[in-house]
Parts: structure tokens; sequence; C-alpha cells
């Protein structure tokens, strides 16, 4: 089954939306190999968004995402799941996120749009790799 990189931001959590937000992929039918809530460290945030390494906003990124505790999960089920996570979570700038996704229906800026999930299956094996090596591929 495909699996897919998850993560409930630290705006999420300090806001208390990781039950509604977890809810949501549930009452998809998606289901939680891994789950787990800790602070990404620095290393590891430059690694994961390395492809907005050149990007102006990457500075504030890394340390939005390390700036307290995330919910990291590896989440997998019947179907595409790369794209049904991305489809739960709507458009990456919460101003035009549809309502019915987390983002359009819970966000309002692009830098704080609470969550994050793999977009392709290369991305997905590689951000599990990282937050998760000790699951098998
Ligand atoms: P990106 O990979 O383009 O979006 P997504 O999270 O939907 O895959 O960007 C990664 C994160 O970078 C995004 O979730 C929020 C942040 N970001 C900004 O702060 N400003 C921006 O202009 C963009 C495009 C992204
Ligand atoms: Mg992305």
């Amino acid at each position: 089954m495909e699996k897919t990189l998850f993560i409930c931001k630290p705006d999420a959590v300090r806001r208390g939306l990781v039950g509604e937000i977890l809810k949501r992929l549930e009452n998809k039918g998606l289901r939680f190999l891994e789950l787990q809530q800790r602070t990404i460290s620095e290393p590891e945030a430059k690694e994961h968004y390395v492809e907005h390494a050149d990007k102006a906003f990457f500075d504030d990124l890394v340390a939005f995402i390390t700036s307290g505790p995330s919910v990291l999960a590896v989440v997998t089920g019947d179907g595409d799941v790369i794209k049904i996570v991305r489809g739960i979570m709507g458009a990456t700038d919460p101003s035009v996120a549809n309502p019915g996704t987390i983002r359009g229906d819970l966000a309002t800026i692009v830098s704080e749009n609470l969550v994050h999930g793999s977009d392709s299956m290369t991305a997905a094996q590689r951000e599990i790799k990282l937050f998760f090596p000790n699951l098998e591929a």
C-alpha cells in the first residue's frame, strides 16, 4: 500500500487542531502506521525542505517548523494515498484553498498552513526515511 509522510505543524499543535486534522484523515478511511509528537530539529527541517533552500521564505520556514512540537505521521490506506492526502489538505495558500479542505477551513496565511503532506512517491520515500528511519520500506 502507498505511504505518505504527514505533519501537523507547530501551529496545529499550538491551536489544538491535531484531533480535528487527524480525524479528517481517519474519516476518509486512511490509517496511521506511525504517529509521534516531537519537535523537528533544525538539520531535519533543512533536509526536509531542501527543495526550497534557495527560496526567500526558507529561513522563516525552517524557524517556523522547528518552533515547537509537531505531530509526525506515516499515513497509509487503499488507493492513491499521496494524492488523497494532498486533496484533504487543500492548496498551499489558505486564501485560495477550497472550503472543505484543512487549509481552506482552518488556516488563513501560507506561512502558517497547518499541515505537510508528501507531494510525490519519491518525496514520500525520502521524507519517511528522514523522520522514521527504522520503518520498513
Ligand atoms: P510547498 O512545498 O510549495 O507547499 P506544500 O506545503 O503545499 O507542499 O511549500 C512548503 C511550505 O513553505 C508551505 O507549506 C508553506 C511555506 N511557504 C511559504 O511560507 N511561503 C510561500 O510563498 C510558499 C510557496 C511556501
Ligand atoms: Mg511541498
